[in-house]
């Protein structure tokens, strides 16, 4: 089974990809939880994620079933129904989509992938307290943010059925996994994850014209084959918004370095990601939906980190002042 992205032959010929398989369902997670004294290292605790046990057993991660393990019936049209927004969120959940993202843009294989937020992991993790809004969030709160800010569309309310399919296939790809860790893998590895030196908006400039425009665009744009979005686009019209969690440099650093360039994930020095990251973060994009009607006050409000590059004056141009108009996805 492989989950890849909606690329043109010619395009992913061109660019070298070889689109990465997902590792087939394996039989015994080596993160099913332990119990009992004598089970060593594999216990995980609310703070430690569960550990492979030897060597031998490489798989530290969870690995979510297989697609055609879908079951049959009214649950799976659910499920299938879910997937099918996650990867092609414009057509299936358009309402609710104001760039020209997808969901699987950056929950990469379908949402299976380790160290790309993966939804099995973020089933298991709420409630859970956010500071980003300073209370404890439910799954389907969760859900709306990425609606609001990384699709910079309208949070589908929390009992439309595009949650529910949503919810439907995190459930399921969470299968068999334990509740109450962390387990490997989840969310971006931005732990402890810093630059050597400050990021340098030049240095990044060079590693995205040597490294990331053959695919995204001389200027972020992404690539679109019949109105679509072949390669997404990383700032402007069509992109995140500046409330989204990739606008802060250390959620773009991890993701970069973890997955881009895209099959050659891991390739990138940290200084290179950090870089690119800062790059791209030093464009313009759609405001932020909390945008108090000045930028300093919503900096203050909501961008108060210097993760974030939201009310930062770089190269003469004071980011969030010219915000992109947002797309009108009808
Ligand atoms: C532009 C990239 C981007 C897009 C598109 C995107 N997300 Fe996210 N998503 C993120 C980032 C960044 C985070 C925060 C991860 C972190 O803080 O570790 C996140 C977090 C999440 C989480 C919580 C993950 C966790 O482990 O806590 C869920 C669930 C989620 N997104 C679902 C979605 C859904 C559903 C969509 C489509 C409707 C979507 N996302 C679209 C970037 C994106
Ligand atoms: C070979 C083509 C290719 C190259 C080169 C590449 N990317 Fe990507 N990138 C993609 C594709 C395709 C996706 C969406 C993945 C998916 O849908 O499975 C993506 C997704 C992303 C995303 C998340 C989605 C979004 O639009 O925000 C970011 C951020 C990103 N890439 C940054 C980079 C950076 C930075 C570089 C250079 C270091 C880079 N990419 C190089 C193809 C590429």
């Amino acid at each position: 089974m492989k989950i890849a992205p909606r690329l043109p032959h010619a395009l992913a010929a061109s660019a070298g990809l070889c689109l990465l398989a997902v590792s087939p369902a394996q039989s015994s997670p080596a993160s099913t939880p332990t119990t009992g004294a004598g089970s060593t290292a594999a216990a995980a605790t609310p703070n430690r994620p569960a550990r492979a046990r030897t060597h031998a057993d490489t798989a530290s991660t969870f690995t979510p079933p297989a697609e055609k393990d879908i079951p049959q019936g009214p649950m799976g049209e659910m499920i299938r129904k879910g997937l099918a927004i996650f990867v092609d969120t414009p057509t299936h959940a358009g309402d609710y989509v104001g760039d020209g993202l997808s969901c699987s843009n950056c929950h990469l294989d379908a949402g299976r992938r380790p160290n790309a937020a993966p939804l099995w992991a973020a089933w298991l993790r709420y409630p859970r307290y956010r500071s980003k809004n300073e209370h404890v969030n439910t799954f389907v709160e969760r859900l709306q943010g990425c609606f609001k800010y990384s699709m910079n569309g309208k949070p589908p309310s929390a009992d439309a059925a595009v949650l529910v399919a949503l919810q439907a296939y995190a459930y399921w790809l969470a299968t068999g996994a334990p509740t109450g860790v962390d387990l490997v893998g989840a969310g971006f590895p931005k732990q402890g994850f810093k630059p050597p030196q400050p990021p340098d908006y030049a240095r990044g400039q060079q590693v995205y014209q040597e490294q990331c425009a053959l695919c995204h665009g001389d200027t972020g744009q992404g690539q679109r084959v019949a109105g679509r979005h072949v390669f997404p686009p990383l700032w402007g019209a069509d992109s995140f918004n500046w409330g989204a969690g990739m606008q802060q440099l250390d959620n773009a650093a991890a993701f970069i370095k973890a997955n881009m360039p895209l099959s050659r994930g891991g390739t990138l020095s940290d200084q290179a990601a950090w870089d690119v990251a800062y790059f791209m973060n030093s464009h313009e994009r759609p405001q932020d939906p909390r945008f108090t009607g000045s930028v300093a006050e919503t900096r203050k409000r909501y961008h108060a980190t210097p993760m974030s590059l939201y009310g930062v004056e770089i190269n003469g141009h004071l980011l969030g002042s010219t915000p992109t108009a947002r797309r009108d996805n009808k």
